[in-house]
């Protein structure tokens, strides 16, 4: 991405340069059109519930950026010589369930032939500019809350192995499906500015990405953090997908690690697919917004908090 020209429209209010989840476009009127792409390879056996994960990672992004998702174009990569068209049909059934639920139109889409199924969205939302969330928008003597537990990454790669119980896989699974919409709105409300969503490259890396951009330093309580059961005794036993390691070896100059161990590490680093929401709220607020967020059944918890820096992380 670096190597492009970023274009110097005054409507353009959030582009690629600040590693934002989607880009931002000033329509003059109070409003903003939020755009934004995603898509990802199988990682559940059932094809309808590989579809309504892939829907909810998709439309996160618009979440993500304090905005509302208006419609969606399906993006489908098929292996139409190994795999019924009847499969393909699951799989968008399961985007349009989590489009009803999200409140979007499916107004389109495009298949291409592919040996390796893909599946996402490419989501476009509106937002109030005036209260974007941003990866630059974190200011200093804020508290830091996420709004899921972390280890999918982790959990995904034990499914794909077949050592993951159900009860393990459920509970992935319900996360996964999980919108980011009320953790949205109550960021938002609160008068959040700095907030991103947990994915491919973790806590950690989405963190510092959004740390640095802010320039903020992070202080995380390690002990604070919520992840899915089963996701620690399995980075234990080295199931750890390979993205989770390149997270760690990424971030690691970033990131003051203190006593903590390498499976800790791993955890903070691993892979998320439709994660959760990391924000930033002024610390008199924090606990009323975690509340808040717990009674409407979202698993937030207060992580950590900024300071004047320059993105580094460090842990306790
Ligand atoms: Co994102
Ligand atoms: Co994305």
């Amino acid at each position: 991405m670096g190597s492009l020209n970023e274009t110097d429209n005054p409507e353009l209010l959030v582009g690629f340069e600040s590693g934002d989840d989607a880009g931002i476009w000033d329509l003059g009127d109070g409003r903003a059109i939020v755009s934004t792409v995603d898509f990802i390879t199988p990682l559940v056996n059932d094809a309808r519930t590989w579809g309504q994960i892939a829907a909810a990672n998709s439309v996160s992004d618009v979440y993500a950026m304090g905005g509302r998702p208006l419609f969606a174009l399906n993006l489908v990569g098929w292996n139409n010589d190994e795999l019924p068209t009847e499969l393909l049909s699951e799989v968008l059934l399961g985007g349009s369930d989590i489009a009803a639920k999200a409140g979007m139109a499916i107004i389109g889409g495009h298949t291409i032939s592919d040996p390796e199924p893909k599946y996402g969205m490419a989501v476009t939302g509106l937002v109030d500019p005036e209260q974007m969330l941003t990866n630059t928008g974190l200011k200093p003597g804020q508290d830091l809350i996420l709004t899921k537990p972390l280890g999918i990454g982790v959990i995904t790669t034990a499914i794909k192995a077949g050592v993951a119980s159900d009860e393990v896989i459920n509970s992935a699974i319900s996360s996964m499906l999980q919108l980011n919409d009320v953790a949205s709105q109550v960021a938002v409300s609160a008068g959040a500015t700095g907030a991103t969503d947990v994915t491919g490259f973790g806590l950690l890396g989405h963190l510092g990405k959004m740390a640095s951009a802010s320039n903020v330093n992070t202080v995380l309580h390690v002990g604070n953090i919520h992840f899915i059961s089963g996701a620690r005794d399995f980075a234990s036993d080295g199931v750890v997908p390979g993205g989770t390691r390149r997270n760690l070896s990424w971030i690691a100059d970033q990131v003051d690690v203190g006593s903590n161990d390498e499976v800790d590490l791993l955890l903070l680093a691993d892979a998320q697919t439709s994660g959760g929401l990391v924000f930033g709220v002024d610390r008199e607020k924090s606990a009323d917004v975690t509340a808040e967020l717990v009674s409407k059944n979202v698993d937030a918890a207060i992580i950590g908090e900024t300071q004047f820096g320059d993105g580094k992380i460090t842990l306790r």
